[in-house]
């Protein structure tokens, strides 16, 4: 029988697929005839590897980036150590992108470089770290953090019409989140996110179109913090089977080009010519049961008799039983 080791910390939530609660219900739901899985809650790195040297297990599997303190934001620094790279070091299999690829996806700047250069449409994009000067860009324009998630730092003053806006919104950045800004290409179209399943021939590709009641919009179409985590978004199989082909197509050249593993999901919208470009593709997906988009979408294309919450098992089980095989250990 396999076991997986949890790990998760004080950052669950902001870095990885949901808090404790989520975490307790991911091991139990692991836990059964031929799998078993058990929790390391750890608030350092001391206490990441004691817990590794300490324990038997076959595959971790980490909510988290690096060891955190902190609950609000993701807000990793330079010295941070990541868990990916201590686990490669002790040769530890995990489940998830590789290192390397976890580090580019945590900053979407590295992302859309990568994507860009293998022929994925991303936004224009340009990097502004406190201290450099504004480049020139488009207008509408968008400003968001370079290294976070769950709308974290994305309101209607996201949307920047000229510079002084653009010049207030990036300060915006770099002084409440201490980190460089990203401003992109406003992508003023619908929004997918796409989930990414297990690799190589079994891997799956399943596409969600994700809709706010309009009432809830402000200046922007855009999925503002408030509107995320609290319910208010809806994900429908797309209708338009030729934009579900597109975001297929996008994801799978995506997801190669950035060697993703086992379980990501990619963020798109489309742009004023009527194009999907990947917003972002992120490492750490949600995993709340019936709430987070991955199990959403995943109980659209594969209902079970024993509805959602059986849904959930089978999705996380493939994950598990997809990185197990990677490895060997299947
Ligand atoms: N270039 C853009 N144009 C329009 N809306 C955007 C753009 N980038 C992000 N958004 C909006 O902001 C939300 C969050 O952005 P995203 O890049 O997915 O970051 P995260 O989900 O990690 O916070 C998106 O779901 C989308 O509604
Ligand atoms: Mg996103």
């Amino acid at each position: 029988m396999r076991k997986v080791l949890i790990v998760t910390g004080p950052g669950g939530d902001a870095q990885g697929w949901g808090d404790m609660k989520v975490t307790e219900t991911l091991c139990e739901t692991l836990n059964s005839d031929d799998l078993a899985a058990e929790i390391a809650y750890v608030t350092t790195t001391k206490e990441f590897l004691q817990a590794l040297s300490g324990r038997r297990y076959d595959i971790v599997w980490s909510a988290l980036y690096c060891v955190s303190q902190r609950e609000d934001i993701i807000g990793l620094g330079e010295d941070d150590e990541w868990v990916a790279d201590m686990l490669d070091e002790r040769g530890i299999p995990y489940i998830g992108p590789s290192a390397r690829t976890m580090k580019e996806l945590i900053q979407k700047y590295e992302t859309h470089r990568i994507m860009r250069e293998n022929g994925v449409l991303v936004p224009d994009f340009n990097l502004v770290a406190a201290g450099d000067a504004l480049p020139e860009v488009a207008y509408p324009a968008f400003v968001k953090p370079n290294c976070e998630s769950r709308s974290i730092g994305i309101s209607d003053d996201s949307v920047v019409r000229n510079r002084e806006e653009l010049a207030r919104r990036v300060r915006y950045v770099h002084e409440t989140l201490g980190q460089a800004a990203l401003i992109e290409e406003f992508l003023p179209g619908d929004e997918y996110t796409v989930l990414m399943l297990g690799n190589g021939r079994l891997q799956e590709i399943l596409p969600g179109l994700v809709t706010v009641d309009e009432s809830h919009f402000g200046r922007h179409r855009i999925l503002r913090s408030d509107l995320r985590g609290v319910g208010l978004t809806k994900i429908s199989i797309p209708a338009q089977k030729e934009r579900a082909e597109e975001a297929r197509e996008i994801t799978r050249k995506a997801t190669d080009a950035l060697e993703c593993r086992d379980h990501v999901r990619v963020d798109l919208r489309v742009d004023a010519q009527g194009r999907l470009r990947v917003m972002e593709v992120n490492g750490i997906p949600g995993l709340k049961p019936v709430k987070s988009w991955s199990p959403q979408i995943y109980s659209l294309y594969h209902p079970s008799p024993g509805g959602p919450m059986e849904e959930y098992r089978n999705m996380i089980r493939l994950i598990v039983r997809s990185a197990l095989e990677r490895h060997g250990l299947g």
